[in-house]
């Protein structure tokens, strides 16, 4: 018993941010930012928030896999910025979309999210539990950013993806996922302060902070050496790939993985240049992207990897 993506969706806020427009209100320019990292500009929420967007991802993935509400049986949303605590962004989802049979949860691993969220499912549909998931990675990760540093809050974007996925006799044919927590403090971002009657301590606000050089050396060594686990796995080589769908942090990081691996950049679609870094949401959303163009025929082979916070790193190897 194998797990298949039969649909795929995504939602983007409306309102555009360039680099330019950046320059306006902090010490940065279209030239640092692009020449560093190939991002050119950012969707950033107004209106919208986790939820509404995971909402919309959801029903377009829905509609794309030509089922109903109704027949999912399990939610899973990777995310580490939900609007609440509790309840899950997933169970938000649920709620919305009249998924009345469906148990809903989170995962929070960072960029790695959409990786872990679907694993999940797919140890869910293996085990027999469920038959039909709604996958998402959704971030509005403008509400972690502080905006004084333009070391990090140029990086990133908000927006969410979505998949759905059903028992079938192909679809992952391997997976590999790890976390190494000695390296967390190198992309972090603290929660609120306790204010027990036991704690005395300033009400402060926290945002994240990165150590950007520690985050890509582990990037350009890890990304290459699961997707060669992965594929070992899978008794596949890189030839047999159509695309690899990596997680959109930085240009630089997936010409880097590109060259280790021997592969062409053309086999690397990139959406970060409109959307800059969207964590747990950017692999699904590339997903989307390339499946609504037509790129994916029945059969293809496709690597999708994501890699970030935590530190943590995953990949699939997946036949369409
Ligand atoms: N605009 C202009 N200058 C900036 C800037 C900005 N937005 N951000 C930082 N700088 C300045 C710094 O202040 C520093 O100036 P100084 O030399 O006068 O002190 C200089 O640019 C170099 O900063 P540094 O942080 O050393 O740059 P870098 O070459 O390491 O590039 C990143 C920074 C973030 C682009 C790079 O480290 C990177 O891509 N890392 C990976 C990050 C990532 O992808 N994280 C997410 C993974 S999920």
């Amino acid at each position: 018993m194998r797990t298949r993506v039969i649909g795929t969706g995504r939602c983007l806020p409306e309102t555009v941010v360039t680099n330019d427009d950046l320059s306006k209100i902090m010490d940065t320019s279209d030239e640092w930012i692009s020449s560093r990292t190939g991002i050119k500009e950012r969707r950033l929420v107004k209106t919208e928030n986790t939820a509404s967007m995971s909402v919309y991802a959801a029903q377009e993935a829905i509609k794309d896999a030509g089922i109903q509400p109704e027949d999912i049986d399990l939610i899973i949303v990777g995310t580490l910025t939900g609007d609440y605590v509790t309840p899950s962004t997933a169970c938000e989802v649920q709620a919305a979309i009249g998924a009345v049979h469906a148990m809903a949860f989170d995962v929070n691993a960072a960029c790695t999210g959409f990786i872990v969220a679907l694993n999940t499912a797919h140890m869910y549909i293996q085990a027999g539990i469920c038959r039909t998931a709604l996958i998402i990675g959704a971030e509005t990760l403008s509400k972690i950013m502080d905006w004084d540093d333009r070391g990090t809050c140029v990086l990133f974007g908000d927006g969410a993806g979505a998949a759905i996925v059903q028992s079938a006799d192909t679809g992952i044919l391997g997976l590999v996922q790890g976390a190494d927590g000695t390296k967390g403090m190198s992309l972090a971002c603290q929660d609120r302060d306790n204010h027990n009657p036991l704690v005395q301590s300033d009400r402060q606000l926290h945002y994240t902070s990165m150590n950007g050089q520690e985050v890509y050396k582990f990037a350009v060594t890890k990304v290459p050496e699961c997707i060669h686990q992965v594929l070992d796995q899978a008794n596949l080589t890189t030839e047999d790939v159509k695309y690899f769908i990596l997680h959109q942090a930085n240009i630089r990081i997936i010409q880097s993985v590109a060259k280790r691996l021997k592969v062409s950049e053309d086999k690397f679609p990139i959406s970060l240049d409109h959307y800059g870094n969207i964590s747990a949401a950017s692999v699904p959303i590339l997903l989307d992207e390339v499946n609504k163009k037509g790129l994916l025929q029945r059969g293809d082979k496709i690597v999708i990897s994501g890699f970030g916070g935590g530190l943590t790193w995953g990949a699939d190897v997946i036949e369409w």
